[in-house]
């Protein structure tokens, strides 16, 4: 006999929100079996190749007995070493390697993970709108309460922070801020740090900033929260090998910062993973101590390729300023659409997918996202049927 499964999802999964790709996947598989020609420029899934020292540091690091055992909680002495080594470098900021930064399994994880170590159920998490999801879900997770901060055009898609306070009852303990900026593209300078950093000891809450993108800028290298004095007192800072030397699947990151938040996310972390395999870390070290000009070749790649994008639009009469950093360019969608509406019919007479802006937040409705994570011919290509699928739209 049988019988109906008990199973049924937890509450808090069903509070996540609905997955907006389906029906985009769902168009895309059809047109596959259809055999025809999709470009897929939705996803920022980097595609260079990985520096070549750090391929051939993981040959040499696989050849220690050490690395086969499990990793230390914190992550090995070279790869906390040589962030230190890095943050010092490139920001003029000293950390105790020690206390001041931890290895992850990739950024995502420390993210999703961070809101558990800090948020009791029912506290207020500070979200951006739009922005990268695993910010709510993590909040979801920790059973706290999201509170969006919009991002607008106008304000340089920056959370206008004299907008925010904690209403009657409630208690903001985390705010996430990410510049460069997922999806917007938008940079913040050090004056916007030191604000954020004066409203977290003013409101008494921890800062996570994600500077994922961090070397991904084409003018002014993106500061870092750290180099704000007091910063170290209410923030930590989210560092990703992925798009920095392109290889998000090797899941290698750090988080550098606080003391007392990175050992608490330590003892959780501590129960739930046994941490980055040390091989991957001992090849990030070496990346992070000699990486500097393939890190550099990695920046330009994608700086050519947004170059591309730009330089096809605009000459087909399209006005849109070069992105300042990151794999993105966030444009508004043409009048008579919606987000979705414009990704899926881009989709059905184009075969270009891109990200309907509404599934990065509420305030993403009525933009698109295009991400340079494909080979020059293709969003060269990308571009050009963008543009003929925005003329004929302008001209019905
Ligand atoms: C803003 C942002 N933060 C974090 C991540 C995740 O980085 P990682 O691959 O290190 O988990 C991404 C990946 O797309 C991202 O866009």
């Amino acid at each position: 006999m049988t019988t109906a499964s008990p199973f049924s999802p937890a509450d808090r999964l069903k509070r996540l929100p609905p997955y907006i790709f389906v029906e985009l996947d769902r168009a895309k598989e059809r047109l596959l079996a259809q055999k025809k020609d999709v470009i897929n420029v939705g996803i920022g899934d980097p595609d260079l190749p990985p520096p070549a020292i750090a391929v051939e540091a993981l040959k040499r690091a696989l050849s220690l007995p050490r690395v086969h055992r499990y990793p230390n909680d914190r992550g090995c002495p070279e790869f906390r070493e040589a962030a230190a080594a890095w943050h010092k470098r490139r920001f003029g900021v000293e950390l105790d390697p020690l206390r001041e930064v931890r290895a992850l399994i990739g950024t995502k994880e420390g993210i999703g993970h961070l809101p558990l170590t800090i948020v009791n159920p029912g506290d207020t998490v500070l979200i951006p709108d739009p922005g990268y999801p695993p910010y709510f879900s993590g909040t979801i997770f920790a059973d706290g309460k999201a509170q969006f901060m919009p991002l607008r055009e106008k304000n340089g898609f920056l959370p206008d922070l004299d907008a925010i306070g904690a209403k009657k009852g409630e208690r903001i303990r985390l705010m996430f801020i990410n510049y460069p900026n997922n999806p917007t593209a938008a940079v913040c300078d050090l004056k916007f740090l030191e604000k954020v950093v004066a409203f977290a000891h003013k409101h008494g809450v921890i800062v996570a900033h994600d500077l994922s993108y961090s070397e991904i800028y084409f003018d002014t290298p993106s500061p870092s929260i750290l180099q704000v004095p007091g910063a170290r007192d209410v923030a930590v800072e989210f560092h990703s090998f992925s798009k920095m030397f392109s290889m998000p699947g090797w899941r290698l990151g750090w988080v550098a910062g606080n003391a007392d938040v990175l050992a608490a996310l330590g003892g959780l972390k501590a129960n739930l993973d046994s941490g980055a395999f040390t091989a991957v870390q001992l090849a990030g070290a070496e990346l992070l101590l000699n990486g500097w000009e393939a890190q550099k070749e990695i920046r330009q790649g994608y700086q050519k390729r947004l170059d591309i994008l730009v330089d096809t639009a605009n000459s087909h009469g399209w006005k849109i300023k070069r992105p300042a950093a990151t794999l993105y360019a966030w444009l508004p969608v043409p009048k008579g659409f919606t987000s979705t509406s414009f990704a899926m019919e881009l989709i059905e007479k184009e075969h270009v997918i891109v990200l309907p802006g509404n599934a990065m937040g509420k305030e993403g409705e009525g933009y698109f996202r295009i991400s340079a994570a494909i080979e020059d011919s293709r969003i060269k290509e990308a571009a050009e049927r963008l543009c003929r699928f925005v003329r004929g739209n302008l001209s019905e």
